[in-house]
């Protein structure tokens, strides 16, 4: 029989609700039985509050800071990762609120292997604020987009896509939130997605079977 079994790495760069979810769905104390290990994660900034939810909550995982604020930094960030991904055999790097951009190289190197999560329907409202973005616009419908990442910025192969309806009752704190909870169930989704060895991808289209 085929083994699935993959070996992940996290990276999170703030508050890391959707870190925080991935490994209270998949840590080794909450399922002994899962195909996705969580062998790290990884935070570019020192002050993020994740650093500290991860020490006193869930002292089991691997935890790293390589400081990475400024652009200057990136190189020696991704030899450390790079390192790090080496020494635990990734399989998939998974961006849960990572707010860095990776370089060519890096990427380039990992492709098919990093995934991202965007608070969106992609390719509307790429960048940082998108979730207010489409408030401010006024659309009816957004959402959020999990995707395989190449070097162009919030694109790449989509995995999974759904859709939040925006109510006239809605404020950006309650799209805000809903947002986030569609994001953690839709993350758990593409991890059980790959933990099964149910995605491919052929023609930059990705393939769920
Ligand atoms: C999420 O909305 C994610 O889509 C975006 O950044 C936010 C991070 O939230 N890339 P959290 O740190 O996981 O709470």
């Amino acid at each position: 029989m085929k083994n699935f079994h993959k070996n992940i790495i996290i990276l999170a760069s703030g508050n890391g609700s959707n870190a925080i979810n991935i490994i209270n769905n998949f840590s080794s104390a909450n399922s002994s039985v899962s195909k996705i290990s969580i062998k790290a994660l990884v935070c570019n900034n020192p002050d993020a509050p994740i650093i500290d939810k991860v020490k006193n909550m869930y002292a089991d995982i691997n935890l790293y800071c390589l400081p990475f604020k400024k652009a200057a930094e990136r190189t020696l960030f991704e030899k450390g990762l790079t390192e790090i991904i080496n020494k635990y055999k990734i399989d998939y790097i998974i961006l849960a609120g990572f707010m860095k951009i990776l370089s060519n190289d890096f990427v380039l190197k990992n492709l098919n292997k990093i995934i991202n999560i965007h608070p969106s329907l992609l390719p509307a409202f790429k960048g940082t604020q998108a979730i207010k973005d489409a408030f401010d616009y006024g659309v009816k419908v957004t959402g959020v987009t999990i995707h395989f990442v190449i070097p162009e910025i919030d694109s790449g192969p989509i995995i999974l896509q759904e859709p939040v309806f925006i109510e006239e009752y809605d404020t950006i704190e309650t799209l805000e939130e809903k947002i986030h909870k569609l994001e953690h169930k839709m993350y758990i989704k593409v991890l059980e997605l790959i933990s099964c060895g149910k995605l491919k991808i052929a023609d930059n289209r990705v393939k769920i079977f």
